[in-house]
């Protein structure tokens, strides 16, 4: 499709589902802070850096912390959160994940990770499927969030080929508005009145086996 010479993906949302991970830990500061934290509430963090998380979180609650709390909040909740990360294994990728990976490793195209997390190497650590990625972003690796385009254009940058020849699969709107401010095609993985100017939707990269 689209002539893709390369590939980038999205990591939670797309190849796994960590979202829930996400909300459990979240919901656990947010009562430790006296306030309930919703699932609709946590829609709103997908893509979002875990700094601006944060600060999501605590305009829910009506919080305020001085830039210290948060480095100590942001880091209690990231403890919760790896300890659910401890049980992660191949079988909870989403479905396809594994087997459209497999299939353009075998076709010769480039396949990168862009991602937002700092958590991002332990997770494919825990998938064990590394070796499937040519280049690894992740959020340690940029100065600016999505929908800035920096992550997903210094992942075509690594993989030697212009954003042009690259497809970018996500999850999130922020995503969406990185892969298109980067000059990239961007598949929407969701519904698609939540992920508005991608240039294809999808439920799953399972859909893709069948393009
Ligand atoms: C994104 C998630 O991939 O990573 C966000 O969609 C999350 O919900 C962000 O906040 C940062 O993740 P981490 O693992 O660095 O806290
Ligand atoms: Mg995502």
């Amino acid at each position: 499709m689209f002539n893709m010479q390369g590939a980038i993906f999205d990591l939670d949302g797309v190849i796994v589902d960590t979202a829930e991970y996400h909300f459990l830990a979240w919901k656990q500061l947010a009562a430790e802070l006296g306030f309930d934290f919703t699932r609709t509430d946590n829609e709103k963090l997908k893509g979002v850096s875990r700094m601006h998380s944060l600060d999501i979180l605590l305009d829910v609650g009506c919080c305020t912390m001085s830039d210290e709390e948060k480095e100590s909040a942001a880091a209690k909740k990231n403890t919760w959160y790896m300890g659910y990360l401890e049980t992660l294994k191949q079988t909870d990728m989403l479905p396809g994940a594994l087997e459209y990976l497999d299939y353009l490793r075998g076709s010769g195209i480039r396949i990168a990770l862009g991602s937002a997390s700092k958590n991002a190497v332990f997770i494919l650590e825990k998938l064990g499927i590394g070796g499937f990625f040519d280049v690894v972003i992740d959020g340690n690796m940029v100065s600016v969030a999505k929908p800035d385009p920096e992550v997903f254009l210094k992942a075509a940058s690594a993989l030697s080929l212009s954003p042009f020849a690259c497809i970018v699969f996500e999850d999130s709107l922020a995503g969406i508005q990185a892969a298109k401010a980067g000059g990239m095609k961007a598949v929407g993985i969701g519904k698609p009145e939540l992920l508005l100017g991608a240039d294809m939707y999808i439920s799953c990269l399972k859909d893709m086996l069948f393009k």
